[in-house]
């Protein structure tokens, strides 16, 4: 395990795949432009980041999730409001239930892998999820690496993706669930969501990445549905392969930072009856290309 040790005092440990690292000598709520510059570097070279051990309040995750960038709102569920309407920055994904009425969304089943909001035409650079209560040994989150599932495809399937879009699918959020203000019925032609290229370019590293968003009901534009279903099932087949993953295995206090530009997530399911309560921003991106 290399670990690196940078100007500010900060550790760089890479989780030994293909992407993470964990950060440490690092209090969250306490930065500076020289520490948050090495924090920026690491997160370039390993997508994904996690700090562990910190205490952070929603204005601490705030500020420093504004380090990365404007923040976003966060998606609403079901309702079309924000679990926190004082906070509607901050996205709650808990499973917990308070008088009848969950404190937050996303449940206690499976998050599809997903890359964040990509259904939005500009859709989120980043993402910061804080662990306030989480079981233990349950709900892990694992992450892909789509840089790597990019480069490690033949040259005939990268350049054919690169002349392709595909549209990612706004009615649904990543457990199924539908959105507010959406129906059932949708041909793949006339569903609503963002056309973006199926590999796109990273604005900040210019590496290339498959950009999937989420299987359920994606379309590659200007194709018969057929055609469409069979090269996304064998891209998704490909992309979520293990070489391309690591799992994050979730202690109280953890923070992980992650590019939604480069990677994909999803979280497993657990049992209900375990409580799980985090917080997260996301940090407003750029039109993808
Ligand atoms: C998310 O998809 O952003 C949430 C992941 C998690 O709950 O671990």
């Amino acid at each position: 395990m290399a670990t690196a040790q940078a100007d500010t005092g900060i550790r760089v440990t890479p989780s030994g795949d293909t992407l993470g690292a964990d950060i440490s000598g690092v209090d969250l709520s306490r930065m500076d432009d020289a520490l948050f510059g090495e924090i920026r570097r690491a997160w370039l070279d390993h997508l994904v980041l996690r700090f562990r051990g910190q205490t952070l309040d929603d204005d601490a995750l705030a500020d420093f999730s504004r380090r990365i960038g404007d923040l976003d709102m966060a998606p609403t569920g079901r309702t079309g409001r924000p679990f926190q309407p004082e906070r509607p920055e901050i996205a709650v994904i808990s499973n917990i239930v308070v008088d009848g009425k969950p404190v937050g969304s996303l449940g206690a089943g499976e998050a599809e892998w997903h890359t964040d909001m990509s259904y939005n035409d500009v859709p989120p650079d980043a993402s910061v999820l804080y662990g306030i209560e989480v079981p233990e040994g349950a709900g892990h989150t694992w992450f892909c690496n789509m840089y790597a599932a990019f480069e490690a495809l033949p040259a005939d399937m990268r350049a054919r993706l690169e002349t392709l879009t595909c549209k990612h699918d706004a009615t649904r959020n990543s457990t199924g669930e539908l959105r507010a203000g959406f129906d059932e019925h949708y041909t793949p032609e006339n569903l609503p969501g963002a056309v973006h290229p199926l590999v796109r370019t990273h604005p900040e590293t210019g590496r290339k990445a498959l950009f999937l968003g989420r299987r359920r009901n994606a379309y590659v534009m200007g194709v018969p549905v057929a055609e469409s279903d069979r090269l996304l099932d064998e891209l998704w087949a490909h992309a979520i392969k293990p070489e391309f993953c690591w799992v994050q295995h979730w202690r109280v206090g953890d923070v992980v930072m992650w590019d939604n530009r480069c990677t994909l997530h999803r979280r497993e399911p657990f049992d209900p009856a375990l409580r799980r309560r985090m917080h997260r921003t996301q940090i407003k991106g750029s039109r993808p290309y």
